[in-house]
């Protein structure tokens, strides 16, 4: 199992930008926690962090064949990009949003998220720990479907058999 973390930009400024809203923590130490954490869970964890739009687009499509779940705050974008939205459905990887801050209690150009329709769900509000809870749903999404592939699996083998 092997999760990639997609930050948008300005995150790269964490704990420089307005702390009031998204706190002292850098981003490098929010990602040296998702990493323990990974490694408790015997995940295989990447990080990538981009400011510009077709660079985000180009890593979701790389994650097609590899990843089995996705992260991402795709910050100012989850509010603009259609192409960001478009590479998430593309590549039917189960995907978790984060956001640090609760952007339905900000400016109203951020109550509207154009990427969480086609993300598994949205984690809004909770600070870095809700990266911890995005680890905490992928994970279990990502056992859910290695166990229906499973069953799935376990279903043609018998059919196979039966048919022989
Ligand atoms: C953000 C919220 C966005 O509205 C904003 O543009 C960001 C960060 C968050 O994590 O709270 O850059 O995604």
């Amino acid at each position: 199992m092997k999760i990639v973390v997609i930050q948008g930009p300005n995150l790269n400024m964490l704990g420089i930008r307005e702390q009031n809203i998204y706190g002292p923590m850098k981003l490098d130490d929010i990602h040296a926690q998702m990493e323990a954490f990974a490694k408790q869970n015997n995940v295989e964890i990447e990080f990538f962090q981009s400011n510009l739009e077709g660079e985000i687009v180009d890593r979701l499509q790389e994650c097609l064949g590899d990843a089995t779940g996705i992260i991402i705050n795709p910050a100012a974008y989850t509010h603009t990009s259609i192409a960001i939205r478009d590479a998430i459905s593309a590549i039917q990887i189960p995907t978790v949003e984060v956001h640090l801050s609760n952007i339905h209690q900000r400016e109203e150009f951020r109550h509207t998220s154009l990427t969480a329709p086609v993300c598994a769900g949205q984690i809004v509000g909770f600070g870095p720990f809700g990266y911890h809870l995005a680890m905490l749903s992928v994970i279990q999404i990502m056992n859910e479907v290695k166990a229906l592939q499973e069953q799935q699996q376990g279903q043609e083998a018998k059919v196979a058999l039966q048919n022989k």
